[in-house]
């Protein structure tokens, strides 16, 4: 298994092009199904996550071409997929692929919304937490769909079509917010969908819907309000800049004293993750090319945060500010709200000569001097990114094992954090 090398202690200076968004491109990818025309996305990130989307997509019947790009070809241009789903071919998505990756269960909402039926493998467990689907399966009934579970196995069934409803969550869930709005973009009559999630991926796949013909209202906010068409049809969409990834070299950069200019980034997709940054002494200049993000020999001030639903603190940026708190003036609490189990990074940071102390679903961070290098393990997507920005400002070397996390959600890290000087190599397996 490849792993990564790590010698820190070199400050980042440059620039780094941020890549598509994961998490609008696989939803995104989905939103195919839900039309026999072609769906082209531009900006798409080259990811394991997304190549394995398109195997599932592919049995489904999705014919999925990637237009490639020329060398040297406008670095952050992401790659662009043409996806035609004119044929579904099959309605089940199997187990062996599901559990791979749990977004992939969000093709039942489409499935059943065009074909009248689907049978998709429930996900299964996670390492950060139990990650139900109640949820998704609560906005399907509500749509008028027959659910059933068989095996492992979710039917979904609505032979006479959906139709429109009010649809309330008792918790705010991301995925299930993207269920209910595929899903009733195609049932009859008007659907709301209340306390639903407000990222901005949200929105991205909504006005992907409405340049295919869907009527919707309030994508972003809580309350989102959609008339269900016949048909979509035929469009091409550019997925937005990934924020976590922004994030993520924001606090990397932070964690080294650097300088650089984060291409493509658009504050308003990060805010609250930028505001504690700059409270604890980071330096943060929006410019027309992106963010810049710089940091002197300053001290970093500690922060006391909990994670929330957007527009709080977004959770998948906790295990990177820990890995940046490890080193702050002072004592930290980070407070993890949404997933009950998403600390894994904790014990690989202590291996670092980080000190953080766990109580429940908080943490408490003790700053050092510093970090001193050692061999780690990655656990998680974000988690593993933690350990690589806690190595780039540790003394020696670190080895970062299992990387095949990392390659889930960051596309060319090696290289984008090596062209900011980083000493960061690749050992192949
Ligand atoms: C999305 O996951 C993201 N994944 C996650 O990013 C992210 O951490 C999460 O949203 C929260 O922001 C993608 O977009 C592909 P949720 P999702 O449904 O939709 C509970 C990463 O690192 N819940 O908003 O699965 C759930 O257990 C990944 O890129 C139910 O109880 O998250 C959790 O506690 C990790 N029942 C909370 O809601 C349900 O039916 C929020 O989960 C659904 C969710």
């Amino acid at each position: 298994m490849d792993r990564i090398r790590i010698r820190g202690g070199r400050a980042l200076k440059g620039e780094i092009p941020i890549s598509g968004a994961k998490n609008a491109a696989l939803p995104l990818m989905i939103v195919s199904l839900l039309t026999e025309e072609t769906l082209v996305l531009d900006n798409v990130p080259q990811l394991a996550d997304v190549m394995l989307l398109q195997r599932i997509l592919g049995n489904h019947g999705v014919d999925v071409t990637v237009a490639g790009k020329r060398a040297g070809e406008g670095e952050n241009s992401g790659q662009t997929l043409q996806l035609s789903a004119k044929n579904i071919v099959d309605t089940t998505a199997p187990y062996h692929l599901v559990s791979k990756m749990r977004a992939s269960f969000w093709v039942i909402g489409p499935l059943v919304a065009r074909m009248g039926e689907a049978r998709v493998s429930m996900p299964g467990g996670c390492s950060i937490g139990t990650r139900p689907v109640d949820l998704h399966l609560d906005a399907l009934k509500a749509l008028g769909a027959a659910i059933d579970i068989e095996e492992g196995y979710v039917l979904a069934r609505a032979k006479q079509g959906l139709r429109g409803a009010r649809i309330h969550f008792q918790k705010t869930s991301v995925g299930a917010t993207h269920t209910a709005l595929l899903t009733a973009a195609l049932a009859r009559g008007e659907s709301v969908i209340e306390n639903a999630a407000q990222e901005p991926e949200i929105g991205d796949v909504a006005a992907c819907l409405q340049k295919m013909g869907a009527k919707i209202e309030g994508a972003g906010t809580s309350t989102i309000r959609v008339q269900g068409v016949e048909r979509l049809h035929a469009a091409r969409h550019a997925v937005l800049p990934d924020r976590i990834e922004t994030g993520t070299y924001a606090m990397a950069t932070a964690m080294t004293g650097g300088d650089v200019m984060l291409l493509g980034a658009r504050t308003e997709l990060l805010e609250a993750p930028l505001q504690l940054l700059a409270s604890a002494g980071v330096e943060i200049t929006k410019t027309n090319e992106g963010i810049r993000i710089k940091r002197d020999g300053a001290g970093l001030a500690p922060v006391e945060v909990s994670t929330a639903p957007f527009p709080g603190f977004p959770t998948d940026l906790q295990a990177q500010l820990m890995a940046l708190m490890t080193r702050a003036r002072g004592t930290s609490k980070i407070t993890e709200t949404i997933f009950e189990n998403r600390f894994m990074h904790v014990q690989e940071l202590a291996r670092l000569g980080a000190r953080i102390h766990l109580d429940g679903e908080t943490a408490t961070i003790e700053g050092v001097e510093k970090l001193k290098g050692a061999p780690v393990m990655a656990t998680d997507l974000r988690a593993s990114v933690s350990l690589v920005i806690a190595a780039l400002a540790a003394e020696g070397e670190t080895i970062v094992h299992r990387v095949y996390h990392l390659d889930r959600g960051f596309e060319r890290l090696e290289q984008k954090l090596a062209r900011c000087g980083a000493a960061i190599e690749r050992v192949a397996g």
